[in-house]
């Protein structure tokens, strides 16, 4: 079980929060006590918000936040809101207990482990952001809300924990774009920081999702890296819209189930056909037996 913060201690453990071990909140009421403590001391915080399940890949970014920051705050939340399918919903792996103590092996100083309906009171205001054409793209195509469901939990944790840094892996590439539109958009005062994909030694990139993928899945699944190392060397010489074809092809060959593959653009993410832009990036996502697998590689 997550240790409780006591109000009466939250204060006192602040001041000394440096040389304190993980401080574990499960309520809004504590955070805001301890981050408007923070503030008034000048601290300046990073901040890596997490649905757990909590892998190396997060660990690099939670140890970017403590070597950037004066404090690191997690949030560990799987947000009801970004699912559009009940089912990935209700099977996106929970590990609390082993989240907790991954944490605290990170140097975080505040892990953040709130209830749906402390995050979603009933006044909670639903953000509007216009997202443009990100919202039709891609993940936005594939997953209708999704992004809505990003943007209205990012800008509660924003709010709550009034970060300078945040953190994102850039494994969920147009996630990354989302945020730094958002926080455009709502003219938030954070920096949105994006950190590189972590692989394991195979190449398959480190997910929360890999939790529920067999040994012989994982063999499977690295199919994807594969498939991302192709393009990339077929890049050197023929067109986007050439290779994302032999991607489809390989994909129809194989035991994957192709969502899409689309090389795109990295700052508009809209698909290239025939010219390439500098830094270009495959984008994919695959499932392997009922898991959806994201990735994406830049290819030239
Ligand atoms: O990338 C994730 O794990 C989630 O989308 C995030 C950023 C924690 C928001 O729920």
């Amino acid at each position: 079980m997550a240790k409780t913060v006591k109000k009466d201690l939250v204060l006192s453990a602040c001041v000394e929060i440096n040389c304190c071990k993980l401080l574990v909140i499960n309520n809004v009421s504590d955070l805001t006590l301890q981050i408007s403590e923070l503030k008034s001391l000048g601290k300046k915080i990073g901040f890596v918000p997490t649905m757990g399940a909590l892998h190396i890949g997060h660990a690099s970014l939670m140890k970017r936040s403590v070597r950037e920051n004066d404090i690191t705050v997690v949030s560990i939340f799987v947000n009801p809101r970004q699912f559009n399918n009940p089912e990935d919903l209700a099977k996106y792996p929970r590990t609390i207990e082993t989240d907790i103590e991954f944490v605290e092996k990170t140097g975080v100083d505040i892990v953040f482990i709130p209830e749906e309906d402390d995050v979603y009171p009933v006044n909670f205001s639903v953000p509007e952001v216009d997202l443009g054409r990100l919202e039709v793209l891609m993940e936005g195509r594939m997953r209708p809300g999704h992004f809505d469901g990003v943007v209205q939990v990012l800008t509660r944790f924003f709010q709550l924990v009034q970060p300078d840094n945040a953190y994102f892996g850039l494994k969920d590439f147009q996630q990354v774009a989302v945020v730094r539109k958002m926080v455009e958009y709502l003219h938030l005062p954070v920096n949105i920081i994006a950190c590189p994909i972590y692989r394991e030694s195979s190449g398959l990139a480190f997910s929360s999702r890999n939790q529920r993928l067999t040994e012989a899945q994982k063999e499977e699944a690295l199919f994807i890296y594969k498939s991302l190392l192709k393009a990339k060397e077929l890049a050197k010489k023929m067109t986007p819209v050439q290779i994302a074809e032999i991607m489809k092809q390989d994909y129809s060959d194989s035991s994957m189930e192709l969502e899409y593959f689309e090389i795109v653009d990295p700052v508009t993410l809209e698909s290239l056909t025939d010219e390439w832009t500098p830094d270009a990036v495959a984008c994919v996502v695959a499932y392997v037996g009922e898991v959806r697998l994201i990735d994406n590689m830049q290819l030239n």
